[in-house]
């Protein structure tokens, strides 16, 4: 990581913190945001199944048993954040309710991602051809990241209130997880390049993450803090998402 990817990595991070502490520690906005990590973990677990399925067709035991285990933690993870919700009186969304345009692709673009995976098209990251050595650095890179940054959102819960402190514990729980995640998947890049070429790769994908972040907080900055609301009052339903990873 040169020096201007590093003061990007800091600005674009300190700011993604302030906003997450901001609306976790917001009771009005807590909800929404939690609806979102339960959308981004549980959106994981078919391309991790994916995945999981390719790494046994080509061989790699490994590989497959280490995906079969990061899948089964993000469903576990989404579930954490469901029932942080539902303590809440809140649930996310259906979004096959909603009016077409609302859920249209181009609406659920994410800056982030598109910044991350500049140069990639949407077939590129699919689970059935994206580049090995693509998933692994680009989803260490992200892993790693979620670990400090789970860690951190625990840390503005107070301990004061019964269901505050539950989430807390939870969020530390998928933290620990997530450093795990970053571990493996770091480890599956040592047993197919040689330490120098990891270094570029993740260098790479460090690099990428920083002016990724850096798009997100404009974008965020933009709409003045606000994302359309992901909740709503009621039953528990299925809902759609369009992720290519998450932590
Ligand atoms: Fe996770
Ligand atoms: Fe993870």
């Amino acid at each position: 990581m040169n020096f201007l990817t590093n003061i990007l990595h800091l600005i674009g991070a300190g700011a993604a913190a302030y906003f997450s502490a901001r609306h976790l520690r917001d009771p009005l906005t807590r909800p929404n945001f939690l609806a979102a990590f339960q959308l981004a973990e549980s959106g994981s677990v078919p391309f991790l199944e994916a995945l999981r399925k390719r790494a046994q067709a080509e061989g790699d035991e490994w590989l497959a048993e280490k995906l079969a285990r990061h899948a089964s933690d993000e469903m576990r993870h989404g579930q954490i954040f469901a029932h942080a919700l539902k303590q809440h009186g809140k649930q996310v969304i259906d979004f096959k309710q909603l009016p077409q345009e609302k859920s249209s692709k181009q609406e659920r673009k994410s800056p982030f991602f598109e910044a991350y995976y500049e140069g990639y098209s949407r077939e590129d990251i699919k689970p059935d051809r994206i580049d090995w050595l693509v998933f692994l650095a680009s989803t260490y890179i992200l892993e790693l990241d979620a670990s400090k940054d789970f860690a951190r959102m625990a840390a503005v819960l107070p301990e004061d209130e019964p269901r505050s402190r539950s989430l807390k514990q939870g969020i530390l729980s998928v933290a620990q997880d997530e450093t795990r995640h970053a571990g493996y998947l770091y480890e599956a890049l040592q047993r197919r390049l040689p330490q120098v070429q990891v270094d570029a790769v993740v260098d790479e994908w460090r690099t990428r993450k920083a002016k990724a972040l850096l798009a997100m907080t404009l974008d965020l900055l933009q709409k003045g803090g606000k994302s359309r609301s992901l909740v709503t009052d009621g039953a528990l339903v299925e809902s759609e998402v369009d992720l290519p990873v998450a932590a």
